[in-house]
């Protein structure tokens, strides 16, 4: 079968390769699934360049955590579904850190084989484009908004930049009734993200210290909620645009730190930081539900097709992008 490996000691978008392996077959509670979509994340750029936790592959492995197909085989033990579903791959695979893409194989093939506990059905009015999109940067959303403070109607939620974490956010705040302040390098971006719905919009290269911006536009309290994307880099800017009792959801690694990285701002405000890796499956299923019952589609930017899967990295590291990069396969 095609698939695309990232060769062992990979350390730039050169070591992603086109290559062959036996197609595989399903053990006794696994499903074969025919994949049919993948998409991109910020950390598949990281693995490809040898920068993601653990640094440099140390085998051939096949990229891209979050992928969906059709089961085409079932194991004899399998009891929960059938060839035809519709399924889609969870971020991790049994243990928090058995992650696709990384260190296990991901989803860049025609077919991956994986245990029937480590996929869920598609919610129903989803693509394999759409649904492919879902693993790793819906679920981070949806834990954002939901796992810790959760999002109440009213509530404001702060989101940084455009990309496919933050894209989901927007709409899963919006879903959830709050009022939505979105950054964005660009003017042209956040014209988009006003409409899907965001409230205020902020360019954070026009307006570097754009917690003041923040303030100013939720009356001088803050955002009660902050997707916090960019890393140790925005992180200060958070801690100064996070609310009374606010929460801060750390996930990101875009930028490097520049200056105090003191989170006092946060402590006369009572507020906290909650580190966030992804989300199990529990959380995915309460993600699919809310997509079925709301009716949400995942922001795609383009769809790649296989053969031009090194085309489709090199898109999403120039972050040309809103929302989501995905291959078709
Ligand atoms: N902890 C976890 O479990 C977890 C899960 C998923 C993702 N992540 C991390 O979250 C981050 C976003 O991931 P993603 O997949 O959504 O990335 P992505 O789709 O590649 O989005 C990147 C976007 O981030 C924005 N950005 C870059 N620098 C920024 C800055 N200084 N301030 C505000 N926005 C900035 C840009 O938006 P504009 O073009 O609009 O400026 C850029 O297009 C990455 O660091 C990723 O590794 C972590």
């Amino acid at each position: 079968m095609n698939v695309y490996e990232v060769v062992q000691g990979s350390r730039s978008i050169d070591g992603l390769r086109r290559s062959q392996r036996a197609e595989p077959e399903p053990g006794p509670s696994e499903v074969l699934i025919r994949v049919r979509a993948a998409s991109l994340n910020f950390r598949d750029i990281a693995i490809v360049r040898g920068k993601y936790i653990g640094g440099p592959l140390t085998r051939n492995t096949i990229p891209l955590s979050d992928g969906a197909g059709e089961v085409v085989g079932v194991g004899a033990d399998v009891q929960d579904f059938a060839v035809g579903d519709r399924v889609v791959a969870t971020f991790a695979q049994g243990s928090p850190f058995a992650t696709l893409g990384s260190p296990l194989d991901g989803m860049l093939a025609e077919y991956r084989n994986l245990d029937a506990s480590g996929v869920l059905p598609i919610p129903a009015d989803l693509s394999f484009e759409e649904a492919a999109t879902l693993p790793c940067a819906g679920v981070t959303a949806w834990n954002a908004l939901t796992e810790g403070k959760t999002v109440r109607p009213g509530d404001s939620v702060l989101t940084l930049g455009t990309g496919g974490v933050s894209l989901f956010a927007l709409q899963l705040a919006k879903m959830a009734g709050a009022r939505v302040i979105i950054t964005s390098s660009s003017d042209e971006k956040l014209e988009r993200a006003r409409a899907l719905g965001a409230d205020e919009t902020i360019n954070y290269k026009r307006e570097p210290n754009w917690e003041r911006a923040v303030l100013e536009l939720s009356g001088g309290q803050g955002a009660d909620h902050v997707v916090e994307l960019g890393g140790a880099g925005t992180l200060p800017h958070s801690y100064r645009a996070v609310g009374p009792r606010g929460e801060i959801s750390l996930i990101g690694v875009l930028t490097l730190p520049d200056g105090d990285l003191s989170p006092h701002a946060m402590m006369f405000k009572g507020a906290t930081l909650r580190g966030i890796f992804v989300g199990d499956k529990a959380l995915f299923k309460g993600l699919n539900r809310a997509i079925e019952v709301n009716g949400l589609k995942p922001v795609i930017d383009t769809v790649f097709e296989f053969d031009d899967a090194v085309e489709a990295y090199g898109y999403l590291r120039s972050a040309k992008h809103f929302g989501k990069v995905v291959i078709r396969i």
